[in-house]
């Protein structure tokens, strides 16, 4: 009787070893004919049972159904164990001879170079670095600037207004009333940051683009210290000298107001197409602190004056990089910013 089982056994884990397709179903076999508690191990404890004779007959058959097994199973372990390495290798292979991919490093946006530049170049003429709140309040961006609720100006600015008083700022201006009110005079400051106006978005024209205020406050600050500062942060930026002008202009926080122009680093005033044919090209709005905004940030206009500007860093940059539509700063496409 044991006879048959032990033939079967031989037959039924042939059968299931030949069947196996991976390591763990040969495994699974292997255990189940040739563990400690498998079918073998099972048949053995009953071979003591036997006569003397019987006993050395049907050990003899165990030992053979035992090494078959044991050989069978080896031989089909090593052949999986190659088919894995081989089909892995066939999987991952790398062709050594190509080309690397290239590594592209992230670069600072065209703006935040300007801006960064810019930084610089103040920091290093003593003016502090401020950054105010892009969310403001009403009064920080109108009123404390002299424009008071009914003045046209704040018709000029199309503002996003959010509720309870606050507004997303229109201009970089309102940090002037932040540091003159937290550091008090005298005092240099320049402030960059994004602004927003609540526009038609078309080739020039964006809801949201950047500014760089400046200001300067101290005893007996003229135009002639205005002019001063303008021409080296300009001579700076286009790295050779400009020759600027002032027109006048209009901002209810300065008095007098003026549009400073460069002459036009295109045609060195000839008149080209950038300058419109007329040898100059309007930068940037400045003036001299009116006395009321000075008052109103606690600030005596009898003792200290100052200067102030706002640069259109959004601007300068189209003008620098020669980018013709604004859009494109903010629209993210890799392929325009990579050329920066
Ligand atoms: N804040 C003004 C604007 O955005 C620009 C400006 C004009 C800033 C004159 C100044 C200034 O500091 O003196 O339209």
């Amino acid at each position: 009787m044991l006879d048959a089982q032990l033939e079967e056994l031989r037959r039924s884990t042939l059968a299931a070893f030949s069947a196996a397709y991976s390591l763990d179903e040969l495994e699974e076999a292997r255990i189940e004919a040739l563990g400690r508690k498998g079918t073998l191990a099972q048949i053995s404890k009953q071979v003591g049972k036997l006569s003397p004779e019987e006993r050395i007959r049907i050990g003899k058959l165990l030992n053979s159904v035992k090494e078959d097994l044991e050989t069978e199973y080896e031989a089909k372990k090593v052949r999986f164990e190659e088919a894995n390495l081989s089909d892995r290798l066939s999987r991952e292979w790398i062709d050594v001879t190509l080309p690397a991919n290239g590594i592209r490093p992230g670069k600072l946006h065209p703006i935040t170079q300007l801006q960064e530049e810019i930084e610089e170049l103040f920091s290093s003429l003593g003016f502090a670095i401020l950054y105010g709140p892009e969310v403001e309040t009403e009064e920080h961006n109108f009123d404390a600037l002299n424009i008071p609720p009914t003045h046209p100006a704040r018709d000029m600015q199309d503002t996003f207004w959010l509720s309870d008083g606050h507004l997303l700022r229109t201009h970089t201006s309102p940090v002037q009333v932040r540091g003159m009110r937290q550091l008090g005079a005298p005092l240099r400051m320049i402030a960059p940051g994004r602004v927003f106006r609540n526009e038609e978005v078309d080739a020039s024209h964006e809801h949201t683009f950047y500014q760089l205020e400046g200001m300067m406050v101290d005893r007996d600050v003229s135009v002639a210290n205005l002019i001063y500062f303008m021409k080296t942060l300009l001579s700076s930026i286009f790295k050779r000298d400009v020759t600027v002008r002032l027109r006048p202009g209009y901002f209810p926080f300065v008095e007098p107001g003026f549009e400073l122009d460069i002459r036009c680093l295109i045609c060195d005033g000839a008149g080209c197409a950038v300058c419109k044919q007329s040898g100059w090209v309007e930068l940037l709005p400045c003036g001299l602190v009116h006395p009321n905004v000075l008052r109103m940030s606690g600030i005596d206009p009898d003792e200290w004056g100052g200067f102030a500007f706002g640069l259109g860093l959004t601007r300068l940059a189209m003008m620098r990089y020669g980018i013709d539509d604004i859009r494109q700063l903010q629209a993210g496409d890799l392929r325009f910013l990579c050329q920066f």
